[in-house]
């Protein structure tokens, strides 16, 4: 079975996380990593209000669940093999550090390994407004081939509710990881 990385960090919008989980799990081994911070924003934001509640949420084997600091998790090497790397939301603070590097945890490690192996990694990075630092930092990784896929909904949908627009953001998503969905309506002219 083909295997991805998911990582959650602590910017808003954590919904569409767990969104993109529950439609990569139905296909693909998923290496999850939550950071500390995902974990605070998902009870602020979610009707997911504990890690035990998450936990029971998604049992499945086909999930491999790590924390930030699992530094010797098989993700943090090159040798295992994975078809890329999506990282939703993403925080400035990991989209700086990957941007330089800085590779302090098995998210910022597994992104610079994604990076150094030639394979695909497709970030949501999500702060508004964005500074200049913020900007500098995505056209950095811009350059290197990654894809800078911010959660910004279309309306030409027509989307009635908060599930159409998570929809047509985490369909994009999958998209640019050539991953066949229906989540959102085509434009089709
Ligand atoms: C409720 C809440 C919402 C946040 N939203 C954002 C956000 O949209 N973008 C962002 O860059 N940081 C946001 N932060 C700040 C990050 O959580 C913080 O910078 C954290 O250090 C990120 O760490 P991580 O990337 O390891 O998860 C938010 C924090 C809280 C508590």
């Amino acid at each position: 079975m083909e295997k991805f990385i998911l990582a959650i960090t602590g910017a808003s919008g954590i919904i569409y996380g767990i969104r993109l989980l529950e439609e990569l799990v139905k296909n693909f081994e998923i290496s999850l990593i939550l950071s500390d911070s995902a974990l605070y924003v998902m009870k602020l934001e979610t009707d997911i209000k504990s890690f035990d509640e998450f936990k029971e949420r998604f049992d499945n084997p086909k999930i491999k669940l790590y924390f930030e600091k699992q530094i010797d998790a098989p993700i943090a090497s090159g040798s295992y093999k994975t078809r890329g790397m999506f990282i939703v939301p993403c925080s400035m603070k990991t989209v700086s550090a990957i941007a330089h590097g800085y590779a302090d945890n098995l998210i910022t490690r597994a992104a610079d390994v994604t990076i150094k192996e030639g394979r695909k990694l497709v970030i949501s990075p999500r702060e508004m407004p964005f500074s200049i630092i913020h900007l500098e930092n995505m056209l950095k990784l811009a350059k290197v081939g990654v894809i800078i896929a911010p959660p910004v909904p279309a309306f030409y949908n027509s989307p009635k509710n908060i599930d159409d627009m998570v929809n047509f953001v985490v369909g994009k998503l999958l998209d640019l990881m050539e991953i066949e969905n229906g989540l959102y309506r085509r434009w089709d002219g």
